[in-house]
């Protein structure tokens, strides 16, 4: 079977650029025949930029009401909190012992920290924890630890991808062939949702909108996205506009070649963001519902992250970690 992973880091909540770039293809990816799904909360990860526990338990309750919300089925797909297999920070290490420091220091997060020091004549790594630093190995031990085959993820993780078949690639030259060298797999039309202020939608930049935003939050929300000053009935540039773009990634074929033809027309921006506001509720209403729901019940879904982890380490994380103890000469620990 082919195995399909991605996880999303509780640093947040949910918006709709992890909605497109990552839980809508991971869902629709895991209902096809011979899938086996690995979705999960990446909280580990969280540490690296929060330091709020409140905030990263509330978020992690929030990402995974989402992705259940969003049609996942914890009996049909492997669906885990990330920080209950400790197999993973112990392949961490693993991989840490061959990853090229060359080559993390060449990873984007990293690198625009340092980058953005030295421009200010700080010390370059002034503020820039190890963590950060350590990213990529932490989330190639997420993809190898499982084999995952297809990662659907949106554009800014290609690089840690990439990252992952290098230290897989290292490791399986040295120990032999133990890990499946993982593909991203991205949306062409998603690749990178820009936000409200045109770049790319991240709490980084404090530019989302919240997946599961109530109503009038939502179209407010839409209201205020940055265009430029073209009157109605201006023509207007779909492809530098970010209310087409965000437009595209919720319509279809036939409706973006309408919009396509409404901005040439000279639309007028408020129009456009009604039609935006009315496609993106159009689809997120009814999920929306369930995620309310769930999240009124944190107590079931505590208890399906548990089952989920206790059910994927017996299968899947011990054995690998077994098998990788041994190869590389240590101890059997069972
Ligand atoms: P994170 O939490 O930043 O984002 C989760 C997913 O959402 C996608 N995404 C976007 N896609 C399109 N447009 C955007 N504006 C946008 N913003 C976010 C991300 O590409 C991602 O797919 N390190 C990862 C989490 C992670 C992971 C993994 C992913 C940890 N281990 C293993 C895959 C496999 C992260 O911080 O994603």
């Amino acid at each position: 079977s082919t195995r399909v992973l991605t996880g999303i880091t509780t640093s947040g909540t949910p918006h709709l650029g992890n909605y497109v770039g990552a839980v809508r293809p991971a869902i629709t990816a895991s209902a096809a025949p011979g899938v086996e799904s690995f979705f999960f909360l990446a909280d580990y990860h969280a540490l690296i930029k929060v330091s709020d526990p409140a905030r990263v338990q509330r978020s992690t309750l929030e990402i995974a009401a989402t992705w259940l919300a969003c049609g996942l089925e914890p009996d049909k797909v492997w669906f885990y909190r990330q920080s209950d297999i400790p197999e993973i920070p112990e392949l961490t290490w693993l991989l840490t012992c061959v990853a090229g420091k060359g080559l993390l220091n060449r990873a984007h997060a990293y690198k625009a920290a340092v980058d953005r020091n030295t421009e200010a004549g700080e010390d370059p790594d002034a503020g820039v924890t190890a963590g950060l630093f350590m990213y990529p190995v932490l989330m190639a031990a997420d993809i190898l630890l499982f084999n995952a085959h297809r990662v659907p993820v949106g554009r800014d993780q290609v690089q840690h991808i990439e990252m992952a078949r290098d230290f897989g690639q290292r490791f399986n030259h040295l120990y032999g062939e133990h890990f499946t060298l993982p593909e991203a797999v991205i949306e062409a039309q998603v690749a990178t949702l820009p936000g409200l202020d045109g770049r790319k939608m991240s709490k980084s930049y404090d530019n989302t909108i919240a997946l599961f935003a109530p109503r009038e939050q939502l179209r407010k929300l839409i209201f205020s996205i940055v265009t430029d000053s073209r009157a109605p009935g201006e023509a207007k540039d779909a492809d530098a506009s970010n209310v087409f773009q965000l437009y595209q990634a919720f319509a279809s074929d036939a409706e973006t070649t309408a919009m396509r033809t409404a901005f040439a027309d000279g639309i007028a921006w408020g129009d456009a963001k009604q039609a935006l506001f009315e496609r993106i509720d159009a689809e997120v209403a009814p999920l929306r519902e369930k995620y309310e729901a769930l999240m009124a019940r944190p107590a079931d879904i505590e208890a399906t992250l548990r089952d989920g982890a206790a059910r994927l380490r017996e299968r899947h994380a011990t054995p690998a970690l077994k098998a990788l103890r041994e190869a590389v000469g240590l101890r059997d620990l069972s």
